[in-house]
């Protein structure tokens, strides 16, 4: 269905969650995939998983809060693979503080990691992707980017922000053959969440605002970004895919 084969990603946030999920399942469909997260030792795991399914993997320590990192990682990247026509950003981190407890460590944590990172992750790839005329770059949002949750001020707006700027970057980058599009998912249990989920009455709230009835899966996200990366998804551009339930619908 998903034609991805002899492709070559990047997955920012791989070593667990969501980004372990999606660097598996673009693996299996048939794509180089380039991993990365701040420790080169936690990428091991995903790194074997993707091998498995069949997949060329390269793994590689990236700090998404630091710039010159970026810039290093994509070069290297570039002239050891010689494209990179996806770039997933998905490292993204939540520090749930209500307003006055935010502090300026938290803010600039959040938005350095969260939207400063993906833009030069996407920055750094977007003209070569274009020299190829072909590209895809997708964030993972959240559904926090789209309603107001309680306690997450900041990370809402991180989340809001990421939307917008693929709406932006797509509406510069389309006549190159590059699509930019958002994915936003529900609850999902990962370590950014498995906390707060394993109480039962923060879980019980979630629930209730899923008409579904049950939280979202890492596959479920996997399989969005597997669409939005393929060649039959060019004409999606500056879009954010709820993969939500329907929380975000009432
Ligand atoms: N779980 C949910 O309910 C949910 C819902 C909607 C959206 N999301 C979004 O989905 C993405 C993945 O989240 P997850 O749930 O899979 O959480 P997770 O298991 O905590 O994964 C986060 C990943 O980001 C990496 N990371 C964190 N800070 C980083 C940095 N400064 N530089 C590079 N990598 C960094 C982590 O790797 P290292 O620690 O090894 O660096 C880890 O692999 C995030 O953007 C999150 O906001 C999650």
């Amino acid at each position: 269905m998903s034609n991805v084969e002899g492709r070559n990603a990047l997955v920012t946030g791989a070593s667990t969650g969501i980004g372990q999920a999606i660097a598996i399942r673009l693996a299996e469909a048939g794509c180089s995939v380039a991993i990365t997260g701040r420790s080169e030792a936690r990428l091991k795991e995903t790194a074997d998983l993707c091998r498995r399914a069949g997949g060329a993997v390269t793994t590689r320590a990236l700090d998404v809060r630091d710039l010159d990192q970026i810039a290093g990682v994509t070069k290297e990247l570039l002239s050891e693979l010689g494209r990179v026509d996806i770039l997933v950003n998905n490292a993204g981190i939540n520090r749930p503080a209500p307003t006055q407890d935010v502090d300026r460590d938290n803010w600039d944590d959040l938005f350095n990691t969260n939207v400063r990172g993906g833009f030069f992750c996407a920055q750094a790839l977007l003209p070569a992707m274009a020299r190829n005329g072909f590209g895809r770059v997708i964030f993972i949002s959240s559904q926090s980017g789209l309603v107001g949750i309680r306690g997450q001020s900041v990370y809402c707006a991180s989340k809001g922000a990421l939307i917008n700027l693929a709406r932006a970057l797509g509406v510069e980058w389309a006549e190159y053959g590059i699509t930019v599009n958002a994915v936003a998912p529900t609850f999902i249990d990962t370590e950014l969440t498995r906390e707060r989920l394993n109480d039962p009455e923060f879980r019980r709230s979630v629930l209730t605002k899923i008409p579904k009835g049950e939280l979202a899966t890492v596959a479920d996200v996997a399989y969005a970004v597997l669409y939005l990366a393929s060649e039959q998804s060019g004409m999606v551009n500056c879009a954010t895919l709820p993969v939500d339930g329907g929380w975000t619908a009432w």
